[in-house]
Protein backbone atom coordinates (compact mmCIF):
# COMPACT_ATOMS: atom_id res chain seq x y z
CA UNK A 1 0.00 0.00 0.00
CA UNK A 2 1.24 3.18 -0.74
CA UNK A 3 2.47 4.44 2.70
CA UNK A 4 0.73 8.13 1.37
CA UNK A 5 -2.13 7.24 1.00
CA UNK A 6 -3.66 7.73 4.77
CA UNK A 7 -1.65 11.41 4.89
CA UNK A 8 -2.71 14.60 3.88
CA UNK A 9 -0.36 17.59 1.64
CA UNK A 10 1.35 17.95 4.57
CA UNK A 11 2.30 14.54 5.97
CA UNK A 12 0.21 14.81 8.76
CA UNK A 13 -2.57 11.37 8.54
CA UNK A 14 -6.22 11.71 8.07
CA UNK A 15 -9.15 11.06 10.16
CA UNK A 16 -8.94 13.97 12.24
CA UNK A 17 -10.50 16.74 12.94
CA UNK A 18 -12.47 14.13 10.54
CA UNK A 19 -15.24 16.62 9.24
CA UNK A 20 -15.33 20.43 8.35
CA UNK A 21 -18.65 20.29 10.58
CA UNK A 22 -16.54 19.19 13.50
CA UNK A 23 -13.94 22.04 13.30
CA UNK A 24 -16.70 24.45 12.78
CA UNK A 25 -18.21 23.34 15.91
CA UNK A 26 -14.83 23.23 17.79
CA UNK A 27 -14.28 26.60 16.48
CA UNK A 28 -17.67 28.26 17.70
CA UNK A 29 -17.01 26.33 21.35
CA UNK A 30 -13.48 27.14 22.08
CA UNK A 31 -14.31 30.69 20.57
CA UNK A 32 -17.38 31.18 22.93
CA UNK A 33 -15.22 30.11 26.08
CA UNK A 34 -12.41 32.68 25.37
CA UNK A 35 -14.97 35.45 24.55
CA UNK A 36 -15.80 34.56 28.10
CA UNK A 37 -12.43 34.90 29.81
CA UNK A 38 -11.42 38.11 27.48
CA UNK A 39 -14.94 39.56 29.16
CA UNK A 40 -13.99 38.42 32.48
CA UNK A 41 -10.24 40.37 32.53
CA UNK A 42 -11.98 43.25 30.06
CA UNK A 43 -14.72 43.94 33.08
CA UNK A 44 -11.59 43.74 35.65
CA UNK A 45 -9.82 46.13 33.57
CA UNK A 46 -12.90 48.64 33.40
CA UNK A 47 -12.80 48.47 37.29
CA UNK A 48 -9.24 49.46 37.55
CA UNK A 49 -9.96 52.57 35.21
CA UNK A 50 -13.07 53.59 36.66
CA UNK A 51 -11.83 52.97 40.61
CA UNK A 52 -8.10 53.19 41.12
CA UNK A 53 -5.09 54.52 40.41
CA UNK A 54 -3.55 52.80 37.53
CA UNK A 55 -4.74 49.82 35.60
CA UNK A 56 -2.76 46.80 35.85
CA UNK A 57 -3.58 45.05 32.73
CA UNK A 58 -1.92 46.65 29.56
CA UNK A 59 -3.19 44.62 27.24
CA UNK A 60 -4.78 40.98 26.12
CA UNK A 61 -4.58 38.98 23.23
CA UNK A 62 -6.14 35.91 21.92
CA UNK A 63 -5.37 33.54 19.63
CA UNK A 64 -7.51 29.88 18.69
CA UNK A 65 -4.75 27.29 17.91
CA UNK A 66 -4.95 26.13 14.46
CA UNK A 67 -6.19 22.43 13.69
CA UNK A 68 -2.76 21.48 11.97
CA UNK A 69 -0.94 22.84 15.05
CA UNK A 70 -3.35 20.66 17.37
CA UNK A 71 -3.14 17.71 14.89
CA UNK A 72 0.83 18.05 15.60
CA UNK A 73 0.75 17.97 19.29
CA UNK A 74 -0.78 15.33 19.56
CA UNK A 75 1.58 13.67 17.22
CA UNK A 76 3.98 14.92 18.95
CA UNK A 77 2.59 13.62 22.42
CA UNK A 78 1.79 10.37 20.41
CA UNK A 79 -1.93 11.24 21.25
CA UNK A 80 -4.66 9.18 18.69
CA UNK A 81 -6.10 11.41 16.61
CA UNK A 82 -9.22 11.39 18.34
CA UNK A 83 -11.75 14.39 19.17
CA UNK A 84 -12.37 13.12 23.00
CA UNK A 85 -8.99 12.41 23.46
CA UNK A 86 -7.81 15.93 21.88
CA UNK A 87 -10.82 17.53 24.45
CA UNK A 88 -9.42 16.00 27.57
CA UNK A 89 -5.54 16.39 26.92
CA UNK A 90 -5.10 19.79 24.79
CA UNK A 91 -5.74 22.46 26.97
CA UNK A 92 -4.09 25.64 24.99
CA UNK A 93 -7.06 25.44 21.75
CA UNK A 94 -7.89 28.54 23.30
CA UNK A 95 -4.94 31.20 24.69
CA UNK A 96 -5.46 34.14 25.81
CA UNK A 97 -2.10 36.59 27.36
CA UNK A 98 -2.47 39.09 29.56
CA UNK A 99 0.60 41.47 29.77
CA UNK A 100 0.75 43.21 33.01
CA UNK A 101 2.70 46.36 34.35
CA UNK A 102 4.75 44.71 37.02
CA UNK A 103 5.11 40.92 38.70
CA UNK A 104 3.40 41.29 41.60
CA UNK A 105 -0.03 42.56 38.87
CA UNK A 106 -0.17 38.84 37.62
CA UNK A 107 -0.14 37.00 40.85
CA UNK A 108 -3.22 39.88 42.15
CA UNK A 109 -5.14 39.55 38.37
CA UNK A 110 -4.53 35.72 38.72
CA UNK A 111 -5.90 35.50 42.19
CA UNK A 112 -8.92 37.95 41.08
CA UNK A 113 -9.66 35.27 38.47
CA UNK A 114 -9.29 32.35 40.63
CA UNK A 115 -11.99 34.24 42.95
CA UNK A 116 -14.79 33.53 40.41
CA UNK A 117 -16.61 30.40 41.02
CA UNK A 118 -17.77 29.66 37.67
CA UNK A 119 -13.99 28.81 36.70
CA UNK A 120 -12.57 25.58 37.54
CA UNK A 121 -8.87 25.45 38.01
CA UNK A 122 -7.62 22.88 35.86
CA UNK A 123 -3.96 23.59 36.01
CA UNK A 124 -1.24 26.50 37.51
CA UNK A 125 2.46 26.85 36.61
CA UNK A 126 4.23 29.46 38.08
CA UNK A 127 7.26 29.97 35.58
CA UNK A 128 7.90 33.16 37.41
CA UNK A 129 9.12 31.43 40.20
CA UNK A 130 10.28 28.46 38.90
CA UNK A 131 11.63 29.48 35.41
CA UNK A 132 12.48 27.24 32.43
CA UNK A 133 15.62 26.12 32.28
CA UNK A 134 16.12 28.61 29.18
CA UNK A 135 15.31 31.02 30.90
CA UNK A 136 11.86 31.82 30.18
CA UNK A 137 9.17 33.16 32.92
CA UNK A 138 5.60 34.12 32.53
CA UNK A 139 2.75 32.36 34.86
CA UNK A 140 -0.01 30.02 33.14
CA UNK A 141 -3.07 29.38 34.54
CA UNK A 142 -5.32 26.77 32.89
CA UNK A 143 -9.22 27.02 33.63
CA UNK A 144 -12.43 25.37 32.31
CA UNK A 145 -15.30 27.50 31.63
CA UNK A 146 -18.87 26.52 31.23
CA UNK A 147 -20.26 26.98 27.85
CA UNK A 148 -24.66 27.29 27.85
CA UNK A 149 -25.61 26.15 24.30
CA UNK A 150 -29.06 25.38 23.17
CA UNK A 151 -29.72 22.30 25.43
CA UNK A 152 -26.62 21.46 26.66
CA UNK A 153 -23.67 22.88 28.59
CA UNK A 154 -20.40 22.34 27.86
CA UNK A 155 -16.94 22.59 29.98
CA UNK A 156 -14.10 24.23 27.88
CA UNK A 157 -10.12 24.50 28.92
CA UNK A 158 -8.60 27.92 28.31
CA UNK A 159 -5.25 28.81 28.65
CA UNK A 160 -4.41 31.84 30.05
CA UNK A 161 -0.41 33.18 29.62
CA UNK A 162 0.15 36.19 32.24
CA UNK A 163 3.62 38.02 32.00
CA UNK A 164 4.96 41.57 32.45
CA UNK A 165 5.96 43.27 29.58
CA UNK A 166 9.45 42.71 30.04
CA UNK A 167 8.86 39.17 30.00
CA UNK A 168 7.06 39.27 27.15
CA UNK A 169 9.66 41.22 25.45
CA UNK A 170 11.78 38.47 25.89
CA UNK A 171 9.82 35.18 25.29
CA UNK A 172 8.21 37.05 21.68
CA UNK A 173 11.77 37.35 20.15
CA UNK A 174 13.01 34.38 21.98
CA UNK A 175 9.90 32.20 19.90
CA UNK A 176 11.09 33.89 16.41
CA UNK A 177 14.86 33.12 16.97
CA UNK A 178 13.73 29.64 17.45
CA UNK A 179 11.34 29.78 14.57
CA UNK A 180 14.29 31.16 11.91
CA UNK A 181 16.91 29.50 13.63
CA UNK A 182 17.86 27.50 10.75
CA UNK A 183 21.59 25.79 12.19
CA UNK A 184 21.74 23.98 15.74
CA UNK A 185 21.96 27.04 18.13
CA UNK A 186 25.00 26.83 19.61
CA UNK A 187 25.36 26.67 23.79
CA UNK A 188 26.92 30.02 24.38
CA UNK A 189 24.06 31.93 22.39
CA UNK A 190 21.35 29.83 24.32
CA UNK A 191 23.41 30.76 27.11
CA UNK A 192 23.71 34.76 26.25
CA UNK A 193 19.64 34.24 25.39
CA UNK A 194 19.34 32.84 28.87
CA UNK A 195 21.38 35.98 30.71
CA UNK A 196 19.17 38.34 28.98
CA UNK A 197 16.36 36.39 30.40
CA UNK A 198 17.44 36.64 33.77
CA UNK A 199 18.59 40.46 33.10
CA UNK A 200 14.97 41.28 32.80
CA UNK A 201 13.76 39.59 35.50
CA UNK A 202 15.95 41.47 37.50
CA UNK A 203 14.48 44.88 36.16
CA UNK A 204 11.09 43.44 36.79
CA UNK A 205 11.95 43.16 40.36
CA UNK A 206 13.42 46.46 40.67
CA UNK A 207 10.77 48.33 38.60
CA UNK A 208 8.73 46.81 41.36
CA UNK A 209 10.26 47.88 43.68
CA UNK A 210 10.53 51.55 42.92
CA UNK A 211 7.04 51.55 41.94
CA UNK A 212 6.83 50.54 45.57
CA UNK A 213 9.00 53.19 46.81
CA UNK A 214 7.18 55.71 44.62
CA UNK A 215 3.46 54.69 45.72
CA UNK A 216 4.61 54.49 49.20
CA UNK A 217 5.82 58.06 49.54
CA UNK A 218 2.74 59.68 47.50
P1 LIG B 1 3.13 22.77 25.41
O1 LIG B 1 2.04 23.73 25.07
O2 LIG B 1 3.18 21.55 24.58
O3 LIG B 1 4.48 23.46 25.51
O4 LIG B 1 2.72 22.18 26.83
P2 LIG B 1 3.42 22.31 28.21
O5 LIG B 1 2.68 21.48 29.18
O6 LIG B 1 4.89 22.11 28.09
O7 LIG B 1 3.07 23.78 28.55
P3 LIG B 1 3.97 24.98 28.97
O8 LIG B 1 3.22 25.61 30.07
O9 LIG B 1 5.38 24.57 29.21
O10 LIG B 1 3.99 25.92 27.68
C1 LIG B 1 2.85 26.33 27.03
C2 LIG B 1 3.11 27.58 26.22
O11 LIG B 1 3.96 28.50 26.91
C3 LIG B 1 3.79 27.39 24.89
O12 LIG B 1 2.90 27.04 23.89
C4 LIG B 1 4.39 28.79 24.65
O13 LIG B 1 3.38 29.70 24.23
C5 LIG B 1 4.82 29.20 26.04
N1 LIG B 1 6.19 28.80 26.30
C6 LIG B 1 6.60 27.76 27.06
N2 LIG B 1 7.94 27.68 27.09
C7 LIG B 1 8.41 28.69 26.34
C8 LIG B 1 9.73 29.13 25.97
O14 LIG B 1 10.73 28.57 26.36
N3 LIG B 1 9.81 30.23 25.16
C9 LIG B 1 8.70 30.89 24.71
N4 LIG B 1 8.88 31.96 23.93
N5 LIG B 1 7.46 30.49 25.02
C10 LIG B 1 7.31 29.41 25.82
MG1 LIG C 1 6.04 23.22 26.59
Amino acid sequence: MDETENMDITGMPLGFPDSFEQIKEMTMLYSCAMREICTKLENLSQEFELKEARNPIQHINHRLKKTESIRKKMLQRKLPLEYEIMRDEITDIGGIRVICSYINDIYEISRMLKQQDDLLVVREKDYIANPKPNGYRSYHLIVAIPIFLSSEKQIIPVEIQMRTIAMDFWASLEHQLRYKATAAVSDSTRRRLTNIAEDIFNADVEMQQIYEEIVAIE
